[in-house]
C-alpha cells in the first residue's frame, strides 16, 4: 500500500487546512495511507509524523492556519538537511510527499525532487508571488482582509479629511497592494514593482485634491523601497501635505482571516490534483490555478522565477484613480 505524507511550510495561509484535508481524503479514496509531518520541515528532520485518517480532518475548513503546523527550517536548506529528510522519508517507509506552501516550501520540495523523491507542491501563500498559479491559496482570505480595513479607514479618512497610508504585506512582490488597492478604491498604490518616492506620493495626493477628493488611502506593500512609516513621516514634516497623515500597518492580521469560498474551493481542487497525480507517478510538479484549471507545472520551471504583476490590474489602476 502507499503511504503518503502532508506537510505544511512557510508563512501559514488561510485555507491551508482544506488543502491538507483534501490531499488526505483523495489519497484514503484511492487506497492509501496518510501521515502529517508536524511543523513542515523541521517535522521531516525530527521524524514528527501523526496518522490521518478521514475524521483526522473533520471540523478544521473554517479555520484558518495549518492545524499540522508550519515553520521556516535553516537545518533543511543544507545538503546535509536534505539528506536527513530522505532517510526520514524513507524509515517511515513514505512512498510520496505533499508540500503545501509558497516559493520557499517549494524550493524544498524541489530539492528532494531532485534526489529522486516523489514529491508535488501546492501553491499556498498570501503573497500570489508563485509562478505557475495565477492566484494561491490564502490570497483571497487576505485581501478581504485588507479590504475591510480600507472600508473602516475611509470612514474616518472621510469625516476628518484624513490621509491614511495602509502598509500590507506581500514580501517583496507588490499583489496584495496592488489588488487591495484597486478594489478598495484608494487613491496611491506604492508597490515593489512601481515604487513611488514621497514628493510622488504627495504630487498624486494633491492632484486627487484637486479633482475634488477631501480625503485620500495610500496603500503601500511592505516590499517598497519607500516605506509606509518613511512616507508617514515626510508627510508629517511636509506642512504644505493639505490632510493630517495616520500610518496603519496591518502586519499578521492579513494571515488569519477566516477562509472564503473561494480559497476553499480553490484550496481543495489544487491539494486534490496534486495527490492524485502523485498516486498516479507525476511528480516533481507543482500545482496551481493556470487559467481556470488545477494544472501542474514542473517544479524546476517556477521555484524563484520572477512573477510579473498583472498588466490588466495595473491598466485599470490609471483609469480607477479619477
Ligand atoms: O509569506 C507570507 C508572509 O506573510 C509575507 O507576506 C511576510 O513578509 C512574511 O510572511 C512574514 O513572515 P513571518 O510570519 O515569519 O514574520
Amino acid at each position: 500500500m502507499k503511504r503518503i505524507a502532508i506537510l505544511t511550510s512557510g508563512g501559514d495561509a488561510p485555507s491551508m487546512n482544506d488543502a491538507i484535508r483534501a490531499a488526505a481524503r483523495t489519497a484514503i479514496e484511492n487506497g492509501a495511507d496518510v501521515v502529517g509531518v508536524r511543523n513542515g520541515f523541521a517535522g521531516l528532520l525530527r521524524e514528527d509524523y501523526i496518522p490521518l485518517a478521514a475524521r483526522d480532518v473533520s471540523g478544521i475548513i473554517e479555520h484558518a492556519g495549518t492545524f499540522l503546523g508550519s515553520a521556516r527550517c535553516q537545518e533543511f536548506r543544507s545538503d546535509t538537511g536534505v539528506m536527513k529528510a530522505i532517510r526520514s522519508l524513507e524509515d517511515h517507509a513514505i512512498s510520496g510527499l505533499i508540500v503545501i506552501g509558497g516559493n520557499g516550501s517549494q524550493a524544498g520540495a524541489l530539492a528532494l525532487a531532485n534526489h529522486g523523491v516523489p514529491v508535488n507542491g501546492v501553491a499556498s501563500t498570501i503573497d500570489n508571488d508563485l509562478a505557475g498559479s495565477d492566484m494561491t491559496i490564502g490570497v483571497d482570505s487576505a485581501l478581504n482582509v485588507i479590504l475591510e480595513a480600507i472600508d473602516r479607514l475611509r470612514v474616518t479618512a472621510t469625516s476628518h479629511h484624513r490621509l491614511f497610508i495602509l502598509e500590507v504585506m506581500g514580501r517583496d512582490y507588490g499583489y496584495l497592494a496592488l489588488a487591495a488597492g484597486l478594489a478598495g478604491g484608494s487613491e496611491v498604490i506604492v508597490t515593489p514593482e512601481h515604487d513611488l518616492e514621497p514628493h510622488r506620493v504627495m504630487e498624486l495626493i494633491h492632484e486627487a485634491g484637486r479633482r475634488g477628493k477631501s480625503r485620500a488611502i495610500v496603500v503601500v506593500a511592505e516590499g517598497a523601497k519607500n516605506t509606509a512609516t518613511a512616507l508617514h513621516q515626510c508627510m508629517i514634516n511636509d506642512l504644505a501635505c493639505g490632510f493630517e497623515p495616520r500610518l496603519t500597518i496591518l502586519g499578521h492580521l492579513q494571515r488569519g482571516g477566516r477562509p472564503s469560498a473561494f480559497d476553499r474551493l480553490l484550496a481543495t481542487r489544487l491539494a486534490a490534483k496534486a495527490t492524485e497525480l502523485l498516486l498516479e507517478g507525476v511528480t516533481g510538479q507543482l500545482i496551481g490555478l493556470l487559467g481556470g484549471n488545477a494544472t501542474p507545472t514542473p517544479l524546476a520551471d517556477v521555484v524563484g522565477k520572477h512573477k510579473p504583476l498583472p498588466a490588466e490590474l495595473l491598466t485599470l489602476l490609471d483609469t480607477m484613480k479619477l
